[in-house]
């Protein structure tokens, strides 16, 4: 309602005869008495607005710019005050109301954080390209069951839902990714004993475009020759001999030069009986002693050809790698999860794999390494996978590890050890870890390779499944998974527990 009032003024009684002066006297009386009614409501209406910008003013606790009074908390000048840090405990002290900022909104939903509620997204390229990550590649330790391979499930699915992202499983050492895969309308590779698939860890894989053939030839002969050698090492326990490497070199060549698709039994063969055709390379004056470095060697290389591994890995492919397809998996679950070639079987479809995906046009991929304790325990695996790790920002691969403690790939090699050093350089060349639940016995570890505090380090053996403490960069947040029905469905391992047996 307007507070308005209009002020007018007439004369009650006009005399019928007046004289001029007479009527000029009345008529200046008469705009004397509107001037100072008028003044009089001007006068009332600003007493009104100085009452209510009192009120205002007793009502602001702090006082606007310029203004001046008591405990104004104004100066002429600007106000500063130099930057105090402290850690966010102290500082919860003076506001109480404190939570990480999360990493923004882009890339897929994992679920909620757990002290702010808010939801969680992550996506190692976006935070990559944003500077917040140093490299794509991933961490995961946690104890048995706690949701580890269940959190990359569903990340995989979201990730194809929301970037195309597309996912490969090298190794599928329990056959749990199948399910996953095929939903996805990806291949699974299924190979072990009697069944007829084969993978020729030799296949030279994709060739990248623009890679000139000498380059390529280089790249090709390079990751075979890593192969053998790791496989060599491991089925003997100990490092090649410089004359070994080299008769392992020749019969490498031989085989590639006299076969289109050179092959495991192929090298075997031909170290134990190099091609005499053949000019003697320099450092082996006789065919005799190029046979008798390589002999061990074929011994060696000669498990993966006969006995349990054959018709696995001695053939040509029978399957072709489809880089369209949104995901990919080898299943190696029919070997046997305890059997002692389980890291072999690994290595070799890794590297089949890895060979597949050199192409640094190929998108964004994840390569999920489930289960890779089983390869970072033996010494010239862990070396192959982390020349693999080296390569990936290049190649714009996510690397994925999930094992079950920090100490798999540390302790086993003593303080000093090579072993011990190039695990910690793989997990040092990983930006984003990711810790769930850890045995007590385990903290400490966990703690000084990833760098926790007390508080952080604490809450590990009390996490329930599913959530998990996230590195990622130098931010920690704690998140837990949410994980839709459809998503329970495809990441139940859990079958074997259920009374019904669903
Ligand atoms: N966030 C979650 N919400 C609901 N169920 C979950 C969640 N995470 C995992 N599960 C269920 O818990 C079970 C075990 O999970 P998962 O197989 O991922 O554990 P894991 O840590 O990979 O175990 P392992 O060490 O044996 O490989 C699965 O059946 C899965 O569906
Ligand atoms: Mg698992």
């Amino acid at each position: 309602m307007s507070t308005h009032r209009k002020v007018t003024t007439s004369s009650l009684m006009i005399p019928q005869r007046e004289t001029m002066a007479q009527r000029r006297a009345r008529r200046a009386a008469e705009r004397e008495l509107l001037r100072g009614a008028r003044q009089h409501g001007a006068a009332t209406a600003a007493a009104r607005r100085a009452a209510a910008a009192e009120e205002e003013r007793i009502r602001r606790a702090i006082s606007a710019a310029g203004e001046q009074r008591p405990h104004a908390l104004r100066n002429r000048r600007r106000f500063t005050v130099p930057t105090h840090r402290a850690t966010t405990r102290n500082l919860g002290g003076v506001y109480l109301f404190q939570a990480e900022g999360g990493l923004g909104a882009d890339g897929m939903l994992i679920g909620t954080e757990v002290y702010t509620a808010g939801s969680f997204f992550f996506d190692p390229w976006v935070l990559y390209e944003a500077g917040v990550l140093t490299n794509p590649n991933i961490f995961l330790v946690g104890e048995i069951g706690s949701g580890k391979s269940a959190l990359f499930k569903s990340m995989v699915i979201r990730a194809r839902a929301c970037g195309g992202h597309r996912a490969y499983v090298p190794g599928d050492v329990k056959g749990e990714w199948t399910p996953l895969v095929q939903a996805l309308g990806g291949a699974v590779i299924a190979v072990g004993p009697g069944l007829p698939n084969r993978i020729n860890p030799l296949d030279e894989g994709l060739r990248p475009v623009g890679l000139s053939d000498e380059d390529w030839a280089r790249e090709v002969r390079a990751h075979r020759l890593e192969l053998l050698r790791s496989l060599a090492e491991w089925l003997g326990r100990r490092a090649l001999a410089p004359t070994e490497h080299t008769a392992l070199a020749i019969a490498l060549d031989t085989a590639a030069e006299n076969n289109t698709v050179p092959l495991l039994p192929h090298v075997v063969s031909l170290l134990f009986a190099p091609d005499q055709a053949r000019p003697l390379q320099l450092g082996f004056d006789s065919y005799d002693r190029l046979r008798d470095a390589g002999h061990e060697l074929g011994h060696l290389l000669g498990v993966m050809v006969s006995g349990e591994l054959a018709g696995m890995f001695d053939q040509p492919s029978t399957v072709a790698f489809d880089p369209a397809l949104p995901a990919m998996s080898v299943d190696i679950s029919r070997l046997g999860e305890s059997n002692p070639a389980m890291p072999l079987v690994m290595t070799c479809a890794s590297s089949w794999m890895e060979a597949a995906v050199r192409d640094p046009g190929g998108g964004r991929r994840f390569m999920v390494y489930d289960e890779a304790w089983r390869i970072m325990r033996e010494l010239p695996l862990l070396r192959r996978m982390q020349s693999q790790w080296k390569l990936a920002r290049g190649l714009g691969i996510s690397n994925v590890a999930i094992m079950h403690r920090y100490s798999d790939g540390s302790a086993v090699g003593d303080a000093g050890s090579e072993q011990r050093a190039l695990a910690e350089g793989l997990i040092a060349d990983t930006a984003t870890r990711i810790i769930y639940r850890q045995k007590a016995d385990q903290i400490r570890t966990t703690a000084d390779v990833v760098g926790l505090n007390s508080e952080e380090a604490g809450m590990l053996p009390g996490l329930d499944r599913g959530i998990g403490l996230w590195r990622v960069g130098n931010r920690s947040v704690v998140v837990k998974n949410t994980l839709t029905d459809a998503e329970v469905a495809l990441t139940d391992t859990d079958q074997r527990m259920h009374a019904d047996g669903r």
